[in-house]
C-alpha cells in the first residue's frame, strides 16, 4: 500500500470517529435544548490570513452539526473560540488581552466554554503562559487537529478538566467533515498545508508545519460539489501553491492541476494564494496567460527589494529575478493586477537596502500590497541576528513605504475607469440603500447600484469612478 493510500484510510476512519462524537454531542445537545427551550450559542474570532477563515469556516461545520447557532455577540455565547495567528509578536498580546478580559464573563456564567486554537497555540511558551495566567481556558488545539473540536469538547463535558492537545507535526488529512461557508457563491479550498520555506523571519514553517499536498482528485471533487452547491469562483489556498504537488504519488505540478480545475464546468473564476516567487515557474506563467478562468491578479511577495536582505531573508531569488518574473507575466497578462507583502526593518536592513525596496515598487506598479514592520519571533533564525533596525528609523521607512505605494495604487485604479468589465456581485453595501458591493477579476471592490437579486452574479459593469478604497460603477 502506498504512502498516500495509508494517509487516506486512516484519513477516512478518523474522519467516521469524529462524526460518530458529532452524533453523539447533538443527541446530548437537542435533549438539552428540549429541556432548556435555548440553543446553546458559539461565538468565533478569527485572527491572521486566509487559512485561518477557512479553519473557522470548518470549526463552524462542527459547531453547527453539534447543535450550536453562530452569535456575533461574544457577551452571548456559551462557546467562545479564538482562532489565533502568530505572525506578529502583537497579534498573540492582543489575545492575551482578550483571553484576560473573558476570566470576569466566565465569573459570571459557569457553563460558558472558552477555547483557543491557531498557530499562537504551536508555541510551548504561549501553552506554558495559559496554564499559568489564564487557567480560565476550557480548551486549547492546534493547527494539526481543528477536526476533532467535537472530541475536545466531549472531552472538557465528561471531566471537567482543561484539555490541551497540541500536535508538533500533523499525522493525516482527513477529509469530508462538515464545514460552514461563508457564502454560496464562492469558496475557498486548502490545496496544500504547511510549508517548507524557512523564510528566516517567518514562524509558519514552525507552527503549521512541513508541506504536504492534497490529492488532486479530492480536490478537484470538492470544487465541483462546490461548483454543484452553487459557487462560481474559487479561492485555492495554500502557504506556496506554485510548489503544490511534490507530496503527492502521482507527480503534477500546480500549472496542472490548475488545468483540471480550469476543466471544470460551471466554474468561472479561479483565484490562488500565495504564490513564492522562486517557484513561479514558465509553464504557471503559461498557464495563466492561457486560462480564461483564472482572475486577473497576482499576490507574488517580494519581501524586499535588495537583493542583500532578500539572501538574509532566505528568500532564494534576486531582486532581479524577481523584475524578470514580472516582466514575463505582463508579457502574458497585460492587465494583471499585481500585488505583494513587504517588510521593512528586517535586521540588518540599511538606507540603500530601503531604497532598493522602493525602487522595485516603483517599478512594478503594484495594484496593492500588505505593508509589515518586521516583528521578531522567538525560534526563528532572523530573531538572533544582532543588528535590529532602531523603532524611530523603522516607522520613518513605513511611511515612506506607504508613501510610494500609494500614488501607483491610486493609478491602478484609475486605469479602471472607463472600461467595462465583469464584476462578481457579492453583498449589499453597507454605506447606502440600494448599492451593492462586487470584485473585478483585478479583486479591485466596486460599489453600484442593485439590489440583492444581482447577489452572487457575474454581471457587465462599466466604472465610472475611482475612489480611495474602492471603484464607483453602473451596471452595462
Ligand atoms: N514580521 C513581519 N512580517 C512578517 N510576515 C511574516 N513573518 C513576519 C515577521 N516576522 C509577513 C510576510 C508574509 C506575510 C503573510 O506576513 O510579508 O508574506
Ligand atoms: Fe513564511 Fe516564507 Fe513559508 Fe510564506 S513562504 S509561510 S513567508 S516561511
Amino acid at each position: 500500500m502506498s504512502k498516500r493510500e495509508k494517509e487516506i484510510v486512516i484519513g477516512e476512519n478518523e474522519a467516521r470517529i469524529q462524526k460518530n462524537i458529532i452524533e453523539e454531542l447533538a443527541t446530548r445537545f437537542q435533549e438539552e435544548y428540549e429541556r432548556t427551550g435555548n440553543k446553546k450559542k458559539f461565538y468565533i474570532q478569527t485572527y491572521g490570513c486566509q487559512m485561518n477563515a477557512r479553519d473557522s469556516e470548518k470549526l463552524k461545520g462542527i459547531l453547527e452539526h453539534i447543535g450550536y447557532i453562530e452569535t456575533d455577540n461574544e457577551i452571548n455565547a456559551d462557546f467562545i473560540l479564538y482562532n489565533t495567528c502568530t505572525v506578529r509578536e502583537n497579534a498573540n498580546q492582543k489575545v492575551y488581552g482578550r483571553v484576560g478580559h473573558l476570566k470576569t464573563l466566565k465569573k459570571s456564567k459557569k457553563d460558558l466554554m472558552i477555547a483557543l486554537c491557531g498557530c499562537m497555540m504551536q508555541e510551548d511558551a504561549v501553552i506554558e503562559t495559559i496554564k499559568k495566567s489564564y487557567n480560565h481556558v476550557d480548551i486549547i488545539f492546534g493547527t494539526h487537529n481543528i477536526y476533532k473540536l467535537a472530541e475536545l469538547i466531549k472531552a472538557k463535558l465528561d471531566t471537567g478538566d482543561m484539555i490541551i492537545d497540541i500536535w508538533k507535526e500533523h499525522k493525516e488529512i482527513v477529509e469530508d467533515l462538515p464545514s460552514i461557508r461563508k457564502h454560496d457563491f464562492k469558496a475557498s479550498v486548502n490545496i496544500m498545508y504547511g510549508c517548507n520555506n524557512f523564510c528566516s523571519y517567518c514562524i509558519v514553517p514552525y507552527v503549521r508545519g512541513r508541506e504536504r499536498s492534497r490529492n488532486p482528485e479530492d480536490i478537484v471533487n470538492e470544487i465541483k460539489a462546490l461548483v454543484d452547491d452553487g459557487v462560481v469562483e474559487i479561492m485555492l489556498l495554500g502557504q506556496n501553491v506554485n510548489s503544490y504537488g511534490q507530496t503527492v504519488d502521482n507527480e503534477i505540478t500546480f500549472a496542472g492541476l490548475l488545468k483540471q480545475i480550469e476543466a471544470i464546468e460551471g466554474l468561472e473564476r479561479i483565484r490562488f494564494m500565495t504564490s513564492h516567487p522562486k517557484d513561479l515557474s514558465d509553464e504557471l506563467i503559461e498557464t495563466i496567460g492561457k486560462s480564461t478562468k483564472i482572475c486577473s491578479n497576482l499576490h507574488l511577495p517580494l519581501q524586499s527589494g535588495s537583493t542583500r536582505i532578500l539572501e538574509k531573508m532566505n528568500r532564494k531569488y534576486t531582486r532581479d529575478q524577481y523584475l524578470d518574473l514580472v516582466m514575463k507575466i505582463k508579457a502574458v497578462r497585460p492587465d494583471i493586477a499585481l500585488t505583494t507583502d513587504i517588510i521593512v526593518g528586517f535586521p540588518g536592513e540599511t538606507e540603500e537596502d530601503f531604497e532598493e525596496t522602493l525602487e522595485v515598487m516603483r517599478a512594478v506598479e503594484y495594484d496593492n500590497a500588505f505593508t509589515f514592520i518586521y516583528s521578531k519571533r522567538t525560534g526563528t533564525p532572523a530573531a538572533k541576528l544582532e543588528e535590529q533596525v532602531p523603532e524611530d528609523i523603522v516607522k520613518d521607512r513605513f511611511n515612506r513605504l506607504l508613501e510610494t505605494l500609494h500614488p501607483s495604487v491610486n493609478k491602478k485604479a484609475k486605469e479602471q475607469v472607463g472600461k467595462t468589465v465583469k464584476v462578481l456581485v457579492e453583498e449589499l453595501n453597507g454605506q447606502g440603500d440600494g448599492l451593492v458591493t462586487g470584485r473585478l477579476s483585478s479583486n479591485h471592490l466596486v460599489h453600484l447600484k442593485g439590489d440583492k437579486d444581482l447577489i452572487g452574479k457575474i454581471i457587465d459593469v462599466k466604472i465610472l469612478e475611482a475612489k480611495n478604497f474602492y471603484l464607483i460603477g453602473e451596471q452595462a
